[in-house]
């Protein structure tokens, strides 16, 4: 799933903030001031001022949390790595419009708390979260990391997804700027997320899935990229864990990206099997007709 980045120095987290910019956001962000802020919120002497910026790097160098209970939880597998944390941020900080944000799983709380340090400051600011095993199975340390780091703007249901977000939609459609899926990963389970975020996204909006390396998740990704109102806005590269694993990767990946362009390799495999996490973005209204149909597979 994603890589640790436990036992890493605060100072290399940090670093990875600015890193992971896409080239796309670079020039944005250093022309906007606020968008500068928020992008790279995690660096040098202001990491040391942000009780957000403080709590990640925390977690990420011990690779631990702490719950309710007082126990210490391992963070990894669950968790997003430091590096698919700061894309979260950068997507956000990409574009100042995104302020009511919702997710997907919770679990300890990174995600979340990468969302929460994009939005903060922003007019409206508010994130929904939607993780039905909260206190059950995370010992209600997701919440418990936000609300020490002073976040006040966001909003817990605890429901499975699956009767959460049928409940938002009949309250309104189009009413969120961002989210993040991140639940339960059986492919049935994944296309009902994705069902009712296109319907809650607004145009301009941006829709991000993790695990990519799920063929769950690379084929539910895979039906909504063919839908005409979405677009590949960016993505996070699966992080080798061996060196042989990176030498592998380095020399297959253009070739697998000849071979996609060519058709010979698929584009659900070809994400699936070098990508970790991606975004997108809703570029028009959803206009399919009722006889719309795209062969799925
Ligand atoms: C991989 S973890 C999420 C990790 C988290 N995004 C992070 O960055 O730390 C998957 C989450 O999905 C939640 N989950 C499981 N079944 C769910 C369901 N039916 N609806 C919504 N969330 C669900 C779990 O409780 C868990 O918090």
């Amino acid at each position: 799933m994603t890589v640790p980045a436990a036992g890493k120095e605060a100072a290399d987290i940090f670093a990875l903030y600015s890193r992971a910019v896409p080239d796309s956001l670079a020039t944005l962000t250093q022309e906007d001031p606020l968008i500068r802020m928020s992008a790279a919120p995690f660096t040098g002497i202001e990491a040391m001022m942000d009780p957000i910026a403080e709590t990640i790097a925390g977690i990420y160098q011990t690779g631990r949390t702490t719950g309710d209970s007082g126990s210490s939880h391992r963070i990894f597998p669950f968790a997003i790595s430091a590096e698919e944390g700061a894309f979260l941020l950068s997507v956000i900080a990409g574009d100042p419009k995104v302020s009511k944000t919702l997710e997907v799983g919770c679990a300890y709380g990174l995600s979340s708390l990468h969302i929460c340090a994009g939005i903060r400051g922003r007019s409206g600011a508010s994130h929904t979260i939607i993780d039905p095993f909260q206190t059950l199975q995370w010992d209600g340390a997701g919440i418990k990391n936000l609300r020490s780091c002073g976040v006040d703007f966001f909003h817990l249901i605890e429901e499975k997804s699956e009767f959460a977000l049928p409940k938002l939609l009949e309250k309104r459609e189009g009413q969120f700027d961002f989210i993040f899926i991140d639940g339960y990963h059986a492919f049935d389970h994944v296309l009902l997320d994705c069902f009712y975020a296109n319907r809650l996204l607004k145009v301009g909006g941006y829709l991000v899935f993790d695990d990519l390396g799920w063929l769950s998740v690379s084929g539910a990704v895979s039906f909504l990229l063919k839908y005409p109102c979405y677009a590949v806005h960016g993505s996070v590269k699966k992080t080798p864990k061996t060196f042989w694993e990176a030498a592998a990767l380095r020399f297959l990946m253009p070739l697998a990206r000849c071979a996609n362009a060519a058709g010979l390799f698929p584009s659900r495999s070809y994400r699936n099997t070098f990508y970790e996490m991606i975004a997108l973005k809703k570029i028009t209204e959803d206009k399919r007709s009722g006889s719309w149909h795209e062969d799925p597979f």
